[in-house]
């Protein structure tokens, strides 16, 4: 009898050059298509897997993300149970910090509003207002990881000074703060580059944005989950900050009203690794996790 091909669990919708090939190697389901026979699941970075739908694949031997982020995979939970976990770290790095440059820099030069200014036909009634400098300014990164790291590469080369907060100090050339609040007190931006997850949950409240003050901006590229958006909101209402530039969002896609209507935020639709290079990266190495699980090789990137 030749053997069942491992069936293979889409936790969302994924792209057709990462579905065809898994297609053709695997038993692909959806949700309402899938047995209790699933050996494998692939989510998004931000798919929410909760323990509940877990338990009802009793043979589910790996986890493979799309995305850096697993904080939508309860972990400790997949390891009691010897379920593997892999990501797509390394990959995406280049591109979310770009996405972090751009914020900085479309939230400092006003570029959105100077864009919409000369559609509007405005131009020829006078020049736009003036708008801020980087070189001098503070960029204080929340999660000195890859990511973190490649931002503060990149905003050294705009002449920024770099400062940063994480568990613990690291090998680097760079200010470290102990302490949140510290950071958002010295910070002209705040970038937010850490994981989400509970450990991170709201980290960014009212206190930290009223710290960064009222010349500072909130850069998030990372998780909504970690800053209080509802807090932000009222920062933003009240010029407690002077503006944020968002790329995740708590509820995505839904993107509450008071940011929808904050014509001084630049908001992202979740595109930091929204490339036909990175994104077909994070799906060959999906891939190749799951053929080395299968294979009974070494994982490429386990959690
Ligand atoms: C990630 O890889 O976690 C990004 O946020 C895309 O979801």
């Amino acid at each position: 009898m030749p053997e069942e091909r491992p069936e293979v669990l889409m936790a969302a919708p994924l792209p057709d050059f990462l579905r065809q090939p898994m297609e053709a190697v695997y038993r692909v389901c959806e949700l309402a298509s899938s047995s209790a026979n699933v050996r494998a699941i692939v989510p998004l970075g931000g798919t929410v897997l909760s323990k509940e739908l877990l338990a009802g694949f009793p043979k589910l031997e790996i986890i493979s993300v799309m995305g850096v982020g697993y904080d939508g995979v309860p972990i400790p939970w997949c390891k009691e149970r010897g379920i593997r976990v892999t990501n797509t770290p390394d990959v995406l790095t280049d591109d979310v910090a770009d996405i972090a440059v751009a914020l900085v820099l479309m939230t400092s030069r006003r570029l959105i509003e100077s864009n919409r200014f000369l559609h509007d036909g405005k131009w020829l009634s006078g020049a736009f207002p003036l708008a801020h400098a980087l070189r001098g300014k503070v960029a204080g990164i929340l999660g000195l990881g890859r990511i973190g790291k490649a931002i503060a590469q990149r905003l050294e080369a705009h002449g920024m000074k770099i400062a940063y907060h994480g568990r613990k100090p690291q090998n680097a050339p760079w200010n470290y703060f102990d302490n949140l609040k510290a950071l958002a007190a010295e910070s002209d931006f705040l970038i937010v580059a850490c994981p989400g997850g509970p450990g991170t949950q709201k980290l960014v409240n009212a206190d930290v944005l009223a710290s960064l003050g009222s010349e500072g901006t909130l850069i998030n590229i990372a998780r909504g989950s970690v800053v209080d958006e509802t807090a932000l909101i009222t920062a933003l209402e009240n010029g407690t900050i002077r503006t944020a530039g968002l790329d995740v969002f708590e509820d995505e896609p839904r993107v509450p009203a008071g940011l929808m209507k904050c014509e001084r935020a630049v908001l992202l639709p979740h595109v930091g690794s929204a490339t036909h290079e990175t994104r077909r990266a994070m799906a060959n190495l999906v891939l190749d996790n799951l053929a080395a699980h299968f294979a009974g090789r070494e994982l490429i990137t386990p959690v």
